[in-house]
């Protein structure tokens, strides 16, 4: 019997069960959008609110196209000239990412291979570099963080996802379970069937059946149980190890996303909790607030190359012109309720972010074409100068609201 590698196990997993596992036909109804990648997040935190002439885009591990066809998709809408390259070591992943590109009449270049050979496959450099779910399962990460870096624009940055070791509480209990149940040398069908057993009679204390912020194995499909719970090599990060991986990588953090999560006051109600959180330094607090939350179960952030010089739009400047994603003004301003605080819940938790008296009335005339300064002037709310702050800093910080610049 041939032993086969951890190289070889992670490509029959994603030749076998293309990740995530998506009907090309689906384009027709709807675009799946999230982070990283989606343009006002990116344009705010890497561009500094505008974007290069001509974007060169790389998809690292694109898979079956997720982050790709949204950012293609939002860059085509604005009418923004760009060249976008998908490299991904599984055709059967890129097959399906090439028809959900086609099926929108989207242009992308397909390049297959790894990533840790990008400078000869897909020579840069690249004003954006999106890498989501995928260092993880490198034997050596920052060797695959190195190697994107290589090819990033000195104006550019990149959008990075990796699992949180936090959130992920239970899943590399049920992985050690898993492989006691079903090896890793038998076939990837028998084990899936294994899992598939072992998951509906799991005991009510069970770590991963606790988890509210896990769902792949409840909503994944085969490919999302596979993916979760028999693969053959992913590693958790908690944020500091995270921003370790980063700053050793020679790249500078522009944002972890979304920034509300990584703040204690989010989770801290207490004035006195709340001043000895506020006196930490950034990363303190980032650590102290993965740690009280305990639902992250993965770490996005936007990164920059070290000669990088753009930085977001402040609130006031009358010029920024503020733009929604993935919501509009009416929906967040019905969403604010009579008390003015905005309730959400994310991966388990209610979240609660109270608001100035007239953020309401700001967050409806917030068009995406309208500045700031004309905002104001349209508005005419007492205080706007501190109300608006207020009110971008919260909606922003759960990555809804962003700036551009004209
Ligand atoms: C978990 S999927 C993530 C797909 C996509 N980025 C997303 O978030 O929807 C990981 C993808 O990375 C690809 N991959 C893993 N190692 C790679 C490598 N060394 N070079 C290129 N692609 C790789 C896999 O084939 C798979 O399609």
């Amino acid at each position: 019997m041939t032993t086969l590698s951890a190289d070889d196990l992670v490509s029959r997993q994603y030749e076998a069960l293309p990740y995530p596992a998506r009907n090309p036909r689906d384009e027709a109804r709807r675009l799946i959008e999230g982070s990283p990648g989606a343009l006002p997040e990116m344009r705010h935190w890497i561009f500094g609110g505008r974007l290069p002439a001509r974007m060169r885009v790389l998809f690292a591990g694109g898979g079956t196209g997720d982050g790709c066809i949204m950012l293609a998709q939002q860059l085509a809408d604005a009418g923004i000239a760009a060249e976008i390259t998908h490299l991904d070591m599984s055709a059967a992943a890129q097959k399906i990412a090439a028809e959900r590109a086609a099926i929108r009449g989207l242009k992308v270049d397909f390049v297959r291979g790894s990533l840790l050979d990008v400078e000869r496959l897909a020579p840069g450099p690249f004003d954006y570099i999106d890498c989501c779910g995928v260092l993880h399962h490198l034997a050596d990460p920052a060797a695959g963080l190195a190697a994107l870096r290589s090819v990033l624009a000195r104006g550019g940055g990149m959008g990075l996802m990796v699992y949180g070791r936090i959130g992920r509480s239970g899943v590399y209990d049920m992985q050690d379970a898993l492989r006691l149940l079903a090896p890793e040398g038998d076939p990837p069908a028998a084990r899936l069937a294994i899992a598939k057993r072992l998951l509906p009679a799991l005991p009510t204390t069970n770590r991963l059946r606790r988890n509210e912020a896990v769902t792949d194995h409840l909503n994944g499909g085969d490919a999302g149980i596979f993916d979760l719970l028999l693969h053959s090599r992913d590693r958790a990060y908690d944020v500091e190890s995270f921003v370790g991986l980063i700053e050793d990588g020679g790249l500078g953090l522009a944002s972890l996303i979304e920034p509300a999560r990584y703040q204690p006051e989010t989770y801290l109600l207490d004035p006195q909790l709340r001043r000895i959180a506020g006196d930490l330094d950034p990363r303190d607090r980032a650590v102290l607030a993965e740690r009280l939350a305990g639902n992250i179960a993965r770490h996005v952030a936007y990164v920059v190359h070290p000669d990088h010089e753009a930085l977001p739009p402040a609130p006031l400047d009358p010029d920024a012109i503020p733009v929604w994603s993935r919501t509009d003004g009416a929906q967040m301003a019905a969403a604010m309720g009579s008390d003015r605080v905005l309730k959400l819940t994310l991966d388990g938790l209610a979240y609660r972010f109270p608001l100035p008296q007239s953020a309401p009335v700001i967050a409806r005339a917030i068009d995406g074409r309208a500045s700031v300064g004309e905002i104001a002037a349209q508005v005419k709310v007492q205080g706007f100068e501190r109300a608006w702050p207020a009110t971008f800093a919260v909606l922003n910080g759960i990555s809804r609201l962003f700036l551009r610049r004209a």
